[in-house]
């Protein structure tokens, strides 16, 4: 069955509603998710997202402050642009419906996170992504020309190597045609023509054995990209959360937002010392890496599997006004955040590489953008600063839908791409040749290229992932397509993504910390002036 739409949205996490709210006058929108709507990393935010708002805070220094995180791999352009569209998109997101917390004198009530010299994280309460996805949602549901197409799974992207082409030798611009999505209802892979094609496919936690991300994050749109040729950059840069939950047998691992340390909170060692000083002067609130990379260390070295979370010292009425979410989640495990040390250990949360694009999304691969997670735009560089991720998915959501508006008149559907054709396969005897190279994928990534590297475990990682990837290659030609076999596919090749990036870069940087190269000194204390 074939289905065509002017523009084909692939993810519907902010990125891709905010593309699809914003292109949807000039057109006809399909989106396809691969489960509900609403399961997304986006609906999982916490923290909120950075916006420069009210003096003292200028836009110098959160270009500063998002420049310092990215240890100088940060496109300082890219930044200063999407920094300057934060207040346009904050209100873009009210007038959709979005709410965010306001003091009782109805300014916002801005917060602070790791690396933000000042308060400028809009949030709704510590469920902010959760009331971005809702509001979209709800906008997206009740547009005429948007089509939503749940439980339906993109395998590839379609491009001239669809109609025979070789991309690697024709002289050729590589062209997106849409995509071809599987339908669970028939068991049949569909063919989805578009005119522009718009990846939003969000993060890759689910490589990564302890990670934030919903099951749904496995890279599948950096994949798809890789597979036709596309260009992919700074995949090395898998940010750890410091604090996520630790709960032996929860996965994803519930997070505890950065904005706790900006309330106050204060990490302690298992002996019940405060340890970040002895890391970063900045301490609780040093960015990411530095932050993950400490809590590593006391976990060695103490030789537990967690570090503790205080809260203690705080006003109990406000702590619980502001991290209800938190506090109910805690509660439920028998942890009172008010009184008892909450445990915590790092997991894997987001990925600053992705998909190359440019200032508006558009990806080397002829009518197809990319937004959000799935992106490398310039913006994070070699580390994200915590709440920029919402911040960029909006931004280049909106900027992409321009552009493609534009253009979208020029272009005409390729009628003459064939059907998906599964001849000569079969469906796979046994889930478990599926699930149990997954679980080893997960060990392999954690283990060898987690937040510690070192070349030793990067060649003995690549090495592993080779025999996963061929035993998974065979079963892939041989088999018909599923959402699981796909999952595991995309997963291996973005796992090969960090691995042959990660072994390229001979140096420590950001998130990329090996103890083959010495960490270079960092300059923090620069002061912006206003
Ligand atoms: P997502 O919101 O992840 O959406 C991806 C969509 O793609 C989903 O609809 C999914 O079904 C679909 N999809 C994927 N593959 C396929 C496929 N093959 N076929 C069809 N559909 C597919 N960032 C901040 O800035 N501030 C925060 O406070 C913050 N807190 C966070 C807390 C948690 C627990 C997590 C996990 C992340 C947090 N982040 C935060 C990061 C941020 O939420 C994400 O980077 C951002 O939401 C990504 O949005 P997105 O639109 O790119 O993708
Ligand atoms: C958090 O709330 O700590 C997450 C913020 C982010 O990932 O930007």
């Amino acid at each position: 069955m074939r289905k065509e739409a002017d523009f084909l949205v692939i993810g519907s996490g902010l990125a891709g509603m905010m593309f699809a709210l914003k292109v949807a006058p000039y057109g006809t929108v399909h989106i396809v998710s691969k489960t509900s709507i609403e399961e997304t990393n986006t609906r999982y935010a916490q923290g909120g997202i950075a916006s420069v708002t009210y003096s003292p805070d200028t836009y110098e220094k959160h270009v500063h402050d998002t420049l310092i995180a990215g240890d100088g791999l940060c496109n300082e352009e890219v930044v200063r642009s999407i920094i300057k569209d934060g207040p346009a998109i904050i209100q873009d997101l009210i007038d959709f419906g979005a709410n965010f917390d306001k003091r009782p004198d109805g300014e916002f009530d801005l917060a602070r996170e790791g690396g933000h010299s000042e308060h400028r994280i809009f949030h709704f309460q510590d469920r902010t992504g959760y009331e971005i996805q809702r509001a979209l949602t709800e906008q997206v549901l009740h547009n005429p020309n948007i089509k939503v197409f749940e439980n339906h799974f993109a395998v590839d992207i379609i491009t001239q190597h669809h109609l025979g082409y070789s991309l690697v030798t024709d002289d050729i611009d590589i062209e997106c045609y849409g995509a071809y999505v599987l339908n669970p209802k028939t068991s049949k892979v569909e063919t989805f023509l578009a005119k522009i094609t718009y990846i939003a496919t969000g993060g890759i936690g689910n490589v990564y054995h302890t990670t934030t991300n919903p099951t749904i994050a496995t890279g599948d749109g950096i994949a798809m990209v890789y597979r036709a040729k596309g260009l992919i950059d700074n995949m090395e840069f898998v940010q750890f959360h410091p604090t996520a939950l630790y709960n032996r047998n929860e996965r994803p691992s519930f997070l505890i937002t950065e904005a706790m340390r900006g309330y106050g909170a204060i990490l302690r060692n298992q002996k019940g010392e405060a340890f970040m000083e002895k890391y970063d002067s900045r301490k609780e609130l040093a960015p990411r890496d530095i932050v993950a990379r400490a809590i590593d260390t006391e976990m060695k070295v103490s030789g537990d599997e967690h570090v503790w979370l205080d809260c203690s010292h705080i006003e109990p009425q406000g702590l619980i006004a502001h991290f209800p979410n938190i506090y109910e989640k805690c509660k439920s495990l028998g942890i009172d955040i008010t009184k008892d040390y909450i445990p915590v250990a790092p997991a894997a949360h987001f990925v600053c590489g992705g998909i190359k694009v440019n200032r508006k999304g558009r990806t080397s691969i002829k009518h197809l953008y990319a937004g959000g997670e799935s992106v490398a735009s310039g913006l994070h560089g070699a580390n994200r600063l915590a709440s920029n991720s919402l911040l960029e998915a909006a931004v280049l959501g909106h900027r992409s839908a321009v552009a493609a508006s534009k253009k979208v008149e020029t272009i005409q559907f390729k009628h003459e791409i064939p059907d998906w054709s599964d001849e000569g396969t079969s469906h796979p005897e046994e889930m478990v040749l599926i699930t149990q190279e997954f679980k080893e994928l997960q060990q392999i990534m954690s283990n060898y290229v987690g937040i510690v590297r070192s070349n030793l475990r990067m060649n003995r990682a690549l090495e592993r992932l080779g025999i996963i990837w061929r035993e998974t290659k065979e079963l892939y030609d041989r088999s018909t397509v599923s959402p699981q076999l796909c999952e595991l596919r995309n997963a291996i090749n973005v796992s090969y993504l960090i691995i042959k990036m990660a072994k390229q870069r001979k140096e420590s940087r950001g998130l990329h910390f090996t103890i083959d190269y010495p960490q270079k000194l960092k300059i923090f204390d620069k002061k912006v002036s206003n």
